[in-house]
């Protein structure tokens, strides 16, 4: 088989700069790297493999000749160029949340469902960051205890609003040090020395907005379990770009920690760090820049005397393994 040409759109995004790194770093087979992004980038280049790339501008175009497609230029344009892209005959991996919903795209999470890549028509797409990052550790649980609840906090990272909004919380934490006034542009409220319910649109009838309801229906789209039921409140901190998330897991039988700990400790893409000793337990400093997902704190949930019920508190890199590194993973089933 000859190795594929790959394009990724939005390259020069925060998502799209790991994109790259994580096919150089893991070696992706591939013949040709594509990068495409807005107008605005044209003469830019771009480091791969020791060579400078020009980042070309997306046009319908662009797709011809490219085999595979990692999109991470936001569900517009990827909804705008899906087409263009399938009549191509390249398969479109998506970042965004245009498609995951859609009963012919495979939502996929390489260590929990590989064998839905098999299924696409087109379109494969990678789910939400906090969903990855949450259902990944749980995964191994569910298959030997199945999990019937879970209530999820978030601490999410300004990385998942992209490049602009890291660059507005230097920003603003310059700023607010200095004692200079500062207006954000890209996020609604200030982000230094401050957190806020993310910003997706709160939906009239639940209450909940559309970052809490990603992961209630991605974790039964992903797990094939449409009766797990999911409760979650997200929050963006300010943090650059690794997202924390509190766990409590109801499952069918009674669990323990230690059970939890031990079927962790062997969980593909995780990593325990639990150290009550030292009080040392996953932090979004550590996950930055680490591939696998932090996994602690897991201790038995007081509230429920059943012993069914477990908490945790995990952090993964939002833009590696929440979002590049998922991608690419995929990519490398393909
Ligand atoms: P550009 O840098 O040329 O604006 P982030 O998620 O970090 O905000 O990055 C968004 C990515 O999507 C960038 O690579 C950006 O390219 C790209 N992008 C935004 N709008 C368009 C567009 N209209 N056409 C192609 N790429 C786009």
């Amino acid at each position: 088989m000859s190795l594929p040409v790959v394009a990724i759109v939005g390259a020069t995004g925060a998502v799209g700069v790991e994109l790259i790194r994580c096919l150089e770093e893991r070696n992706f087979p591939l013949k040709q790297l594509r990068l495409l992004a807005s107008a605005r980038s044209k003469g830019k280049t771009m480091r791969f493999r020791g060579q400078e790339i020009a980042v070309e501008e997306l046009t319908e175009e662009s797709f011809r000749g490219v085999d595979i497609a990692l999109f991470s230029a936001g569900g517009s344009i990827s909804k705008a160029y899906a087409d263009a892209c399938v009549a191509a005959g390249a398969v479109m991996i998506d970042n965004s949340s245009a498609f995951r919903m859609d009963p012919d795209t495979p939502l996929v999470i390489p260590e929990i469902n590989p064998d839905a890549v098999k299924q696409h028509k087109g379109i494969i797409a990678n789910p939400n960051c906090s969903t990855i990052i949450a259902i990944t550790p749980l995964w191994p649980i569910h298959r030997q205890n199945r999990i019937t609840r879970l209530i999820v906090s978030t601490y999410q990272a300004a990385s998942g609003a992209g490049a602009a909004a890291m660059e507005e919380l230097e920003e603003g934490t310059r700023a607010y040090l200095d004692r200079r006034p500062f207006t954000p542009s890209v996020l609604p409220h200030p982000y230094a020395f401050n957190l806020f319910s993310h910003n997706a649109r709160i939906d009239p009838e639940t209450g909940y907005n559309e970052e809490e309801l990603k992961l209630v229906k991605e974790t039964r789209k992903i797990f094939a379990d449409p009766a797990i039921r999911v409760a979650a409140t997200c929050v963006r901190v300010p943090v650059l770009r690794a997202h924390s998330e509190a766990l409590t897991v109801e499952c069918e039988r009674p669990i323990t920690p230690a059970e939890v700990r031990a079927i962790l400790e062997t969980a593909p893409g995780v990593r325990v760090v639990d150290d009550p000793v030292r009080n040392y337990f996953p932090m979004p400093i550590d996950a930055s820049g680490q591939g696998d997902i932090l996994a602690g704190r897991i201790r038995a949930d007081l509230s429920d005397p059943s012993g069914r019920s477990v908490c945790l508190f995990v952090a993964g890199d939002q833009l590696l393994k929440g979002a590049a590194l998922n991608a690419v993973q995929i990519a490398e089933l393909l």
